[in-house]
């Protein structure tokens, strides 16, 4: 068994290695400040501007303004966990829908909430909080909204999870627990959407933030709404 098992791992390592080795060295190469102002084009002031005409888009650009270096030890661990997760991960497209148990709380992104408020009567939104991408102690960025810092018990999660909720206060709420079930389940680090239906994986979204679509959500669910209006089958009776 114990064979067996650090059999898989080293392969796992080994299919695993030629993506993360790409991530580190596009990391490497985000450190120097004119790449990084080629790759990761900020908003304009006017494009900022025109945007509050209309509904922002579902999926503005990546965009980082982190100052702090990316290429660093505890950005390296993030992401190869974060693929390990991925890798391991046990939802699949079409498979039954992975069920661990998640904390409730009594009562959550903008974009997010829009999508949930308009697919009110269709769907069910629940988010699930897991571990912090860029924990204060971990992997640092600028651009984390709030200094939290790695969850070392369930109340330390559940108090930053409050943070989450005053983003998107109307959308349900859980909680992975600590041993980190859902995130593991669903490859869910650094963050990433689903639809499941009927316990079944649906739709699978790729892994945030580079591939985390609300615009893909939207479209599915826009599909299944007018299948759903559109009567499929006709009975003609003679
Ligand atoms: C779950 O995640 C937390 C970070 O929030 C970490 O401290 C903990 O060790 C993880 N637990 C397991 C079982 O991997």
């Amino acid at each position: 068994m114990g064979l067996k098992r650090s059999g898989i791992s080293a392969a796992a390592c080994i299919l695993l290695f030629p993506r993360f080795l790409l991530t580190a060295v596009m990391l490497w190469l985000l450190d120097f400040l004119c790449i990084r102002k080629k790759m990761l084009v900020m908003p304009t002031a006017e494009e900022a501007a025109g945007a509050s005409e209309g509904p922002p888009p579902d999926d503005p650009p990546v965009c980082v303004s982190d100052s702090n270096r990316m290429f660093t030890l505890e950005s390296l661990k993030a992401v190869w966990h974060g693929q390990k997760l991925d890798f391991f991960k046990s939802a699949h497209v079409g498979s039954l829908a992975p069920n661990p148990e998640v904390i409730q709380l009594d009562g959550q992104k903008r974009s997010f909430q829009r999508l949930a408020a308009h697919f009110v009567d269709i769907a069910d939104f629940l988010l699930v909080y897991i571990e912090e991408a860029h924990p204060s102690d971990g992997w640092v960025s600028s651009d984390a909204a709030y200094n939290i810092p790695k969850h070392q018990c369930l109340q330390d999660r559940l108090r930053a999870a409050q943070l989450m909720r005053e983003g998107a206060p109307d959308c349900p709420l859980a909680v992975d627990t600590m041993d980190n079930a859902s995130s593991a389940a669903y490859g869910a680090y650094f963050e990433r959407l689903y639809i499941i239906q009927e316990e079944k994986v649906m739709y699978q979204g790729g892994r945030g933030p580079e591939g985390y679509k609300i615009s893909e959500l939207r479209s599915w669910l826009d599909q299944y709404k007018t299948r759903l209006q559109s009567p499929s089958t006709v009975v003609i009776q003679v």
